[in-house]
C-alpha cells in the first residue's frame, strides 16, 4: 500500500510530497520527494507500537538547513573529491569546493537538495516508488548531462531495495548513495554505541586528516576497522587509532570483499538487552563508508528529539572515495551512452508482533 500526501513547501513553492509504503508486515517506510529523503523507517515492536529506526526531520526547512544528508540520496559524486579536481577522458575539471578544500557528496547543490519527479509503480504488495532528476552538463563542475532514476521497493521479505539507473551523453562521474542513519532502538534513543557492527572487509581505505584517502588498501587485522565478526562499536569508537581521532569516530570507507548483490556484506545488531531487530546488507558496489555521525550536538530531530554524537550509523554503500585520483581504486567512471546499475538492499529482521 502506498499512501501519499503533502509533507511542505521548498522555499520557491514546489510541494514536496510523502509517499509512505507499507508492507503485509505492518512495516512502513516514509519517502520524500526532496531528496528521496527516507524520513521514517518504522518496524512492530513487543510495545504493541512500531519503532522509527532511522533520523530524520519534521519540516523541509530543517532538511534546507542541516548539512548532514540525514536519509537523502546523495550524487552526483556520494564521499569526497580531493579539491574538488580530477581529470577524465583527457579534460581537466573542477568542481564545487563545499567542505574545507574538497568536494563533498557532489558539491552545495548535490542531489539531496533537489525535487525529483515521482511515480507510483506500484501500491500492492511490493509498494514501489521511481524517482527521477535531471542534471545538467556542468551541474556543480561534473560534466555531462546526466539522467538519473532510482526505485524504491518495499518487499514482503522486509527488505527495502534501493535500484539507482543513470545515463549520461558524456563520460562522467557517478557514485550515487543513500545516506540514512540507523538506530535500531528508535531514533530518539540515545547513542548506538552498544549496537554491533558485523562488515565483511579485509581491507579499509586509510585518509588524511581531511578524510581523503591516501592510497592504501590497508589489512584491517589488529585495526578498530576489523569488524569481520560482530563487533560492539564502542570497541572501535573507543580506540586511539590515529584514524579514528582524525574523524573523532568512525568515518571510514571499507573494501567490500565480496559484492555480488546477493550475498550479504553487512549486519548492524540492536542494544543486547532489546535485540528484536537486525539489520542486513546487500549490495553489488564494492565499498561501504561507515559513518557513526560524529559531529551531531543537540541537532534538533523529528518529534522533539535531540540527536547527538553517535547516535545513527550510515552504511553508505559507494565506490570508494575520490576514486578518480586514485588509480588503484575501482573506478566511478560512467562512460557516455552506458547504462549504470547498482542496487543496495536493506533488509530488517524482527520478531512478528500482533496488534
Ligand atoms: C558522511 C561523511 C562525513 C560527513 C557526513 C555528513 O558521508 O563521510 O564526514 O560529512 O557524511 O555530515
Amino acid at each position: 500500500m502506498i499512501d501519499q500526501s503533502t509533507f511542505g513547501k521548498m522555499p520557491d513553492g514546489t510541494i514536496v510530497e510523502q509517499f509512505c509504503l507499507t508492507n503485509s508486515h505492518n512495516v512502513s517506510i516514509e519517502i520524500l520527494n526532496l531528496g528521496g529523503i527516507i524520513r521514517r523507517w518504522l518496524i512492530p515492536n513487543n510495545k504493541n507500537a512500531r519503532t522509527d529506526i532511522v533520523l530524520g526531520f519534521d519540516t523541509v526547512n530543517d532538511y534546507l538547513s542541516d548539512d548532514s544528508y540525514l536519509g537523502a540520496l546523495v550524487g552526483r559524486y556520494a564521499n569526497r573529491i580531493g579539491q574538488g579536481k580530477f581529470s577524465l577522458a583527457g579534460s581537466d575539471y573542477q568542481t564545487d569546493i563545499n567542505l574545507g578544500d574538497n568536494c563533498l557528496h557532489g558539491g552545495s547543490h548535490g542531489f539531496n537538495s533537489k525535487v525529483w519527479q515521482s511515480t507510483v509503480l506500484s501500491s500492492d504488495d511490493n509498494p514501489s516508488i521511481m524517482l527521477q532528476l535531471f542534471s545538467p552538463d556542468g551541474d556543480q563542475g561534473f560534466p555531462g548531462a546526466l539522467s538519473v532514476k532510482v526505485i524504491y521497493t518495499l518487499t514482503e521479505h522486509n527488505r527495502l531495495k534501493i535500484e539507482y539507473f543513470a545515463t549520461a551523453d558524456h563520460t562522467t562521474l557517478y557514485n550515487p548513495t543513500n545516506h540514512s542513519y540507523f538506530n535500531l532502538s528508535g531514533h530518539d534513543s540515545g547513542s548506538v554505541k552498544t549496537h554491533q557492527i558485523q562488515i565483511l572487509a579485509s581491507h579499509f581505505t586509510p585518509t588524511d586528516e581531511h578524510a581523503i584517502p591516501i592510497g592504501e588498501m590497508a589489512d584491517v587485522d589488529k585495526t578498530p576497522f576489523d569488524l569481520r565478526s560482530l563487533t560492539t562499536i564502542s570497541q572501535s569508537l573507543d580506540s586511539d587509532h590515529q584514524q579514528i581521532e582524525y574523524g573523532k569516530g568512525l568515518d571510514h570507507n571499507l573494501c567490500l570483499d565480496a559484492y555480488d548483490s546477493q550475498s550479504k556484506v553487512a549486519t548492524f545488531a540492536g542494544k543486547a538487552e532489546a535485540d528484536d531487530i537486525n539489520l542486513k546488507i546487500y549490495t553489488n558496489m564494492p565499498g561501504i563508508q561507515l559513518f557513526t555521525a560524529n559531529h551531531f550536538a543537540n541537532k534538533k530531530g523529528k518529534n522533539g528529539a535531540s540527536y547527538q554524537a553517535h547516535q545513527g550509523v550510515c552504511f553508505e554503500t559507494q565506490f570508494y572515495p575520490d576514486t578518480p585520483n586514485q588509480p588503484n581504486f575501482p573506478s566511478a567512471t560512467l562512460r557516455a551512452g552506458k547504462e549504470f546499475y547498482s542496487v543496495t538492499e536493506y533488509e530488517v529482521l524482527f520478531k512478528e508482533h500482533s496488534f
